[in-house]
């Protein structure tokens, strides 16, 4: 018997629990030919904000031991462009998969006005909040990195947005099971994370750091212990909390295996980003993978994996 790897989530039914990263496919179109979405349990857009941006000066991304580093810096349509041309061409080809957009802003308003815009906009099944992006007015640190602008933006976006709210987190945090707990708390419906980890490489020979803005975020295999750690932590609060918020695991995810570490450790759902930048097929074989064990090891439905590992498995 094939196993069941249809996932409730959000209220919403995903046909797998496997979705594409945010920032690493694009506004999918260039995937598209190759990967059709209807593989895919979801698609994660790219970060959009109020204006366009064109991102940090070059270059914007180098190869680590294990991962990568980038300082992409949300480069984006924009909130009028996305909406106009490319949030219509993303639905119009989803083929069952969901629909997630991922947005941010610069302070609390223009958080709560960009998703305010994204809400009345037919075809999204839920948005992603980036928490990962500096607030201008706190002196650039990032919202995610302080509970008090965490709770602000999410529950302003809750009094303003009627679509499942999903806050991305960031691992650079002393502790990330109360950050999620205060997004919980002011209204957050499930949580995913991670985004990237602060890094830098210097290139040796030029005698500088080799990107372009000097740190950027690292990604990959690299951030996958980092992320099934913060999955875990949070999942064992949310039980505590007796909430029952689903968590989205993201980060280092390549293969079956990797997205059941983070199943196990208590995702619901899980994203696949870097891996697509070596293989654009990544995410279509990690469903692959996630079936034929399913079936290898007896299992009929893979949300009965869910948080196994808080218990000691079998
Ligand atoms: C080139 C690149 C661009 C990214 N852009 C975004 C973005 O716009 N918004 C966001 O929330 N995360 C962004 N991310 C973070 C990913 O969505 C993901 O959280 C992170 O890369 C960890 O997953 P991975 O190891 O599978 O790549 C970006 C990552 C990469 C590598």
């Amino acid at each position: 018997m094939a196993a069941r790897l249809t996932v409730d989530c959000l209220g919403l039914s995903f046909q797998n629990p496997v979705l594409v990263a945010s920032g690493t496919f694009g506004y999918g179109d260039e995937y598209y030919d190759i990967m059709p979405f209807s593989r895919l349990g979801g698609l994660v857009t790219k970060t959009v904000t109020a204006a366009p941006r064109q991102g940090n000066p070059p270059p914007r991304v180098v190869e680590t031991d294990s991962g990568m580093l980038n300082s992409i810096g949300l480069a984006n349509v924009g909130l009028e462009v996305f909406i106009r041309e490319k949030l219509p061409w993303i639905v119009q080809h989803a083929g069952g998969a969901r629909v997630v957009v991922n947005f941010a802003g610069f302070s609390v308003d223009e958080f709560i006005g960009v998703g305010a815009g994204l809400a009345g906009c037919r075809g999204i099944d839920a948005l992603e909040v980036n928490l990962g992006c500096p607030n201008v007015k706190a002196g650039s640190i990032h919202f995610g990195a302080d509970p008090a602008t965490v709770r602000e933006v999410i529950a302003g976006l809750r009094g303003e947005v009627g679509l499942p709210l999903v806050a991305k987190l960031t691992p650079n945090v002393a502790d990330i099971a109360a950050l999620a707990e205060v997004a919980v708390e002011a209204g957050a419906d499930a949580l995913s994370l991670i985004n990237t980890l602060p890094g830098m490489k210097i290139d040796v020979k030029k005698r500088k750091p080799a990107l372009g803005m000097a740190f950027g975020g690292l990604s990959g295999p690299a951030l996958r212990p980092v992320g099934v750690a913060c999955v875990y932590k949070v999942y064992r609060r949310l039980q505590e909390m007796g909430a029952g918020v689903p968590v989205i695991g993201i980060g280092g995810i390549a293969t079956g295996p990797d997205a059941l570490e983070y199943i196990l450790a208590g995702a619901r759902l899980v994203q696949v980003g870097t891996a697509s930048f070596v293989n654009p097929l990544a995410a279509g074989q990690v469903v692959a993978e996630l079936a034929a064990w399913c079936e290898n090891e007896g299992i009929g439905d893979l949300s009965e994996l869910v948080g196994v590992a808080h218990h000691g498995g079998n």
